[in-house]
C-alpha cells in the first residue's frame, strides 16, 4: 500500500502521509490541509471518522468486538487482575510489580481523606439532586481544596495528584450515595482493598458491621475493569479537550463526569432499568416495545442496544452476562424485570431490524441489572461507571499533557447569513 493519500480539489492535487497503527489501523494525516489548500477544511459531525489523537493505551476494533488495555485482552485482565492493578497498568503503561502495587495501593490510602468542609457543599444539594451532578460539582470542588495546577513536567506532581483522585473519588461515590440514602457520612478503612473499601463505604450502617461478599465484589472489580477505558469515547474526549487547554487534573475530570452522565454514552445503564421498568408498568408487552424501537417515527430507543463502535458484539457484555448470572444466583434475585430483560435481548437478538443493523447488547444492558441486585439506586449506576472509568480518564489526561497536545479548537464550516447591514429597532 502506498504510505501517501491524493486527494485533488479543483484540478489540484494535494498529497497526505497515511500513518499506521501498531495495530495496522491506517489514518490520512490531514493536519497540513488548511495550510496547503488554502484553508479547506474537513467536515465530520461527531467524530465517526476523525481521530483526534494518536495514543498508545487502548486498542478496540468494533468489527471483531477485540478492547485491549495496553495490549492485554480485556477476557485476561477480567479473570486475572484487579482493578487497580488494572488502573496502574492504564496510567503508566505496564502491569505493576507487586513492590509498585502495595506502594500504589499505600499511596492512595495515604490521599484518602476529603477536607471535612466538602460535607457542607454536599449538604447544600437537595436529596433530590441526581447523583452525577452532585460527583461532578464535589470533583469540581476538590480544586479548590487541591489549588495547585500540576506540573505535568514534574514526574513527582503527577503522581501525587493520580494518587490524590484515586483515594478521593471514592469517597465522594459513596457520600454521593449516602446523602441520598440518609445515611451519615465516613471515610473507608485502611485495612480494606480497594474495591472492599468502596463496597463498605457505601454501604455500611453506623449500628452494624458490613460483611463483605465475595461474589459483588469479584463482579464489582470486575465491572469497574470493564468500564477502566474506552479509547476516545465522548467523554475521554472531552477530559482530554478539557485538559488541553492546561486546565488541572480535577477540572478535566469534572468536566468529563457531565459528559459521561448523558442516556447516550454513560447514562445508559440507569436509562436500561428505567425503561424495564416503564415496560413493566405497562403490562410487560416487549413486543409492543420492540415495535416502538423499529418504528422511525417513534423518538423511542431500545436502550442498552447498539454501540458506536462495537458492530458485531461488545465483548465486555459477554464478560458481564457471566458476572451477572453468578450474582443474581448466587443473590437469590427474583425481579419481573429480569424476565423482561431476558425477554428483549432474545427478541432483539432474532429480529431482522437488529441483526440488520447489528445491534446488539452493549454491557450497561447487564451492568445496570447487576447494580440493581446490589441495592444500588437506580441514579447512582452512572457514578459507578464514573468510578470505574477514572483510570482511563487520568491515563487519558496525562498521555495527552505528556504527548504535549496542542489545543483542541475544532473548526467549521459557517452556514449563516451572510454580511448585512445592522437595522434600528423601529425597522425591524
Ligand atoms: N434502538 C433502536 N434502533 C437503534 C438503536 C437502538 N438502541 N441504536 C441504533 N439504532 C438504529 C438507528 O436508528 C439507525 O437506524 P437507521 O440506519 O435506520 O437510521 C441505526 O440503528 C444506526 O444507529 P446510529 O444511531 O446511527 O448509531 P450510532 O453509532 O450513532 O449510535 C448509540 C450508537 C448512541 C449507542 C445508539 O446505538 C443508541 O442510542 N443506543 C441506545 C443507548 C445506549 O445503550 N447507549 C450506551 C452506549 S454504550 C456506552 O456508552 C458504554
Amino acid at each position: 500500500m502506498s504510505d501517501k493519500a491524493t486527494l485533488e480539489i479543483n484540478g489540484q492535487k494535494h498529497e497526505f502521509p497515511l500513518i499506521t497503527g501498531t495495530e495496522n489501523e491506517v489514518a490520512i494525516d490531514i493536519k497540513a490541509l488548511r495550510s496547503v489548500t488554502g484553508g479547506v477544511t474537513t467536515i465530520d459531525p461527531g467524530y465517526k471518522n476523525t481521530g483526534s489523537c494518536v495514543s498508545a493505551i487502548t486498542f478496540l476494533d468494533g468489527e471483531k468486538g477485540i478492547l485491549r488495555y495496553r495490549g492485554y485482552s480485556i477476557e485476561e485482565l477480567a479473570e486475572k487482575a484487579d482493578f487497580l492493578e488494572v488502573a496502574y497498568l492504564l496510567i503508566f503503561g505496564e502491569l505493576p510489580t507487586q513492590e509498585q502495587l502495595d506502594k500504589f495501593h499505600s499511596d492512595i490510602k495515604k490521599h484518602s481523606v476529603v477536607d471535612d468542609d466538602v460535607k457542607k457543599i454536599l449538604d447544600a444539594f437537595p436529596k433530590s439532586a441526581h447523583p452525577m451532578g452532585v460527583l461532578s460539582s464535589l470533583t469540581s470542588a476538590l480544586t479548590a481544596f487541591n489549588p495547585s495546577s500540576v506540573n505535568v513536567d514534574s514526574e513527582e506532581e503527577m503522581y501525587n495528584a493520580i494518587v490524590r483522585i484515586l483515594g478521593k473519588f471514592p469517597i465522594l461515590v459513596a457520600w454521593t450515595m449516602r446523602k441520598k440514602m440518609g445515611l451519615p457520612l465516613d471515610y473507608g478503612s485502611s485495612s480494606l482493598g480497594y474495591v472492599e473499601n468502596i463496597l463498605q463505604m457505601m454501604f455500611k450502617r453506623p449500628d452494624e458491621n458490613y460483611e463483605q461478599n465475595p461474589i459483588l465484589v469479584n463482579a464489582l472489580d470486575k465491572l469497574l475493569i470493564l468500564h477502566a477505558d474506552h479509547e476516545q469515547n465522548c467523554s475521554t474526549s472531552t477530559v482530554r479537550i478539557v485538559g488541553s487547554s492546561h486546565a488541572g487534573l480535577f477540572a478535566s475530570l469534572s468536566a468529563g463526569i457531565s459528559a459521561l452522565w448523558g442516556p447516550l454514552h454513560g447514562g445508559a445503564n440507569q436509562a436500561v432499568i428505567e425503561m424495564l421498568e416503564a415496560i413493566k408498568e405497562d403490562g410487560g408487552d416487549t413486543k409492543k416495545y420492540m415495535g416502538k424501537a423499529k418504528d422511525k417515527e417513534d423518538p423511542f430507543r431500545l436502550m442498552g442496544f447498539g454501540h458506536r463502535v462495537y458492530k458485531n458484539f461488545d465483548p465486555r457484555a459477554r464478560i458481564i452476562k457471566k458476572a451477572a448470572d453468578d450474582v443474581l444466583g448466587d443473590l437469590g434475585v427474583e425481579d419481573p424485570i429480569l424476565d423482561i430483560a431476558k425477554g428483549l435481548e432474545k427478541e432483539a437478538l432474532e429480529d431482522d431490524y437488529f441483526v440488520k443493523r447489528k445491534l446488539y447488547p452493549n454491557v450497561d444492558f447487564y451492568s445496570g441489572i447487576i447494580y440493581r441486585s446490589m441495592n444500588i439506586p437506580v441514579e447512582m449506576f452512572t457514578v459507578m461507571f464514573a468510578l470505574g472509568r477514572l483510570p482511563g480518564w487520568i491515563a487519558q489526561w496525562r498521555e495527552m499533557r505528556l504527548n504535549k497536545e496542542p489545543i483542541g479548537r475544532p473548526r467549521q464550516v459557517y452556514t449563516g447569513e451572510t454580511l448585512r447591514s445592522f437595522k434600528g429597532i423601529n425597522e425591524r
